[in-house]
């Protein structure tokens, strides 16, 4: 019997990050019969100025990491959470080249704690948001319905395609997948698992391509692009993604997996042609008397160690569940461009201007009531926080 008035307790770990963010805030407003909690250990790449629901009542904020299992352990048992949104995980490509070890620690061995605490509370849902990039480069998917394999490209199909991730990153993201599959079949948990396109919006940390390609030109420096800039990105604008989310939280089958994303695509110096003219654009409205010298704007770098060509996906399962997209890339690039433009401190700025506690601070009861306990102390002066509010830029 639960003991408050919500219909559910969904825990979103990585809430303070770009797309968890965009998750948090869009189900804390629409959904006041859920409680929402999040659980982020706000990275490099987080921002708490994301979150915009902190005086809600059905919102709860803990700081912390999915590895810590104490943590872990208190949230589940004290919140009951019934739903996981998991989120967590190191995302950028480029970083899994350097520091692999750590993606597969993070991403892998976090979705484990977390899947063996779902299991052991037993947990409503599961929904494990991976990526369109464990299905690889995107060029050489093979169709073998006839049992007989051509080398037609079909989009990549949620039950039919191989997974074939060709970095770091998305093979963590691919380990991932199958430790939540393997819940399903081992021990019925009740998981779902989603494959979006790259995303973009506002709040995203500049070292993704179109937010780093902004920041550059507001900044009067060149778009830096990997190798030739033909390889191609299919990309879906926050907002579509999140009621893609919303839908699959509603109607999406458990055992399933679902593609998210669009049919558009652009090569990565389209991306940035198509920004250098929405940035010439600005400039020309406001009257700007900047010297711009095109053949400055763009600049090659040396590639990737693996440059997937695209990523092409089918995302037909998720239209029969009634999604679709709505915001085209040209609307959704505008968007995007008009807000990095005008909150062009979001990310760079250190100054405090506010200073809150953290709503509701985490207090790690005593949850082991035997020797660990002391153990267990160390870990709250660890995980117990204040947090620190910048001032909203938008
Ligand atoms: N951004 C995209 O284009 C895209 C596309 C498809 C799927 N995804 C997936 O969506 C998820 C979110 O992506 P994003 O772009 O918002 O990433 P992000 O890097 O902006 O945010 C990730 C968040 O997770 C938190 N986090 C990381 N490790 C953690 C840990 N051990 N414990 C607690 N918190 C931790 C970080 O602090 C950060 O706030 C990721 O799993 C990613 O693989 C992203």
């Amino acid at each position: 019997m639960k003991e408050n008035v919500f219909d559910n307790v969904l825990l979103i770990t990585g809430g303070a990050g770009f797309i968890g963010s965009h998750l948090t805030n869009y189900l804390v407003r629409n959904y006041p019969n859920y409680r929402i909690i999040v659980l982020d250990k706000i990275d490099y790449c987080s921002n708490l100025k994301n979150i915009h629901v902190y005086d809600y009542p059905n919102f709860k904020f803990y700081k912390g990491n999915i590895l810590d299992q104490l943590l872990l352990n208190h949230i589940f048992l004290n919140e009951k959470i019934d739903i996981v949104f998991h989120l967590a995980a190191y995302s950028h490509v480029d970083n899994s080249f350097f520091d692999s070890i750590k993606f597969t620690e993070n991403n892998i061995m976090g979705t484990h704690y977390l899947l063996e605490m779902s299991k052991q509370y037993s947990i409503q849902k599961f929904i494990y948001v991976s990526t369109d990039e464990v299905y690889g480069g995107g060029n050489s998917i093979s169709d073998n319905s006839n049992n007989s394999i051509s080398n037609k490209v079909l989009p990549a199909n949620e039950n039919i395609t191989i997974l074939k991730p060709t970095n770091p990153y998305s093979a963590s993201k691919a380990g991932a997948e199958q430790l939540v599959s393997s819940y399903y079949h081992s021990f019925q948990l009740p998981i779902i698992i989603t494959r979006g396109n790259n995303t973009y919006g506002p709040f995203q940390y500049p070292e993704k391509i179109i937010p780093k390609f902004i920041y550059q030109l507001n900044d009067n420096k060149p778009c830096t692009i990997h190798g030739t800039g033909e390889n191609k990105r299919s990309f879906i604008y926050i907002d579509d993604m999140i009621k893609a989310f919303d839908i699959i939280l509603k109607k999406g089958l458990i055992g399933e997996t679902y593609n998210i994303g669009t049919d558009f695509e652009i090569s990565n110096l389209d991306v940035a042609n198509t920004l250098i003219s929405l940035y010439k654009n600005d400039i020309k409205n406001n009257n700007n008397n900047k010297n711009i010298i095109d053949n400055q704007l763009i600049r090659y770098i040396p590639d990737r160690p693996f440059n997937d060509y695209r990523y092409f996906i089918n995302c037909s399962k998720l239209k029969n569940l009634g999604w679709q997209q709505s915001i085209p890339w040209e609307m959704g690039i505008k968007l995007t461009f008009d807000w990095y433009t005008k909150n062009k401190n979001y990310w760079s700025t250190t100054t405090t201007t506010t200073s809150i506690s953290a709503p509701d601070p985490i207090t790690f009861d005593k949850i082991n009531k035997n020797n660990q306990q002391q153990q267990n102390e160390k870990k709250i002066s660890t995980t117990t926080t204040t947090l620190i509010l910048c001032s909203n830029d938008d």
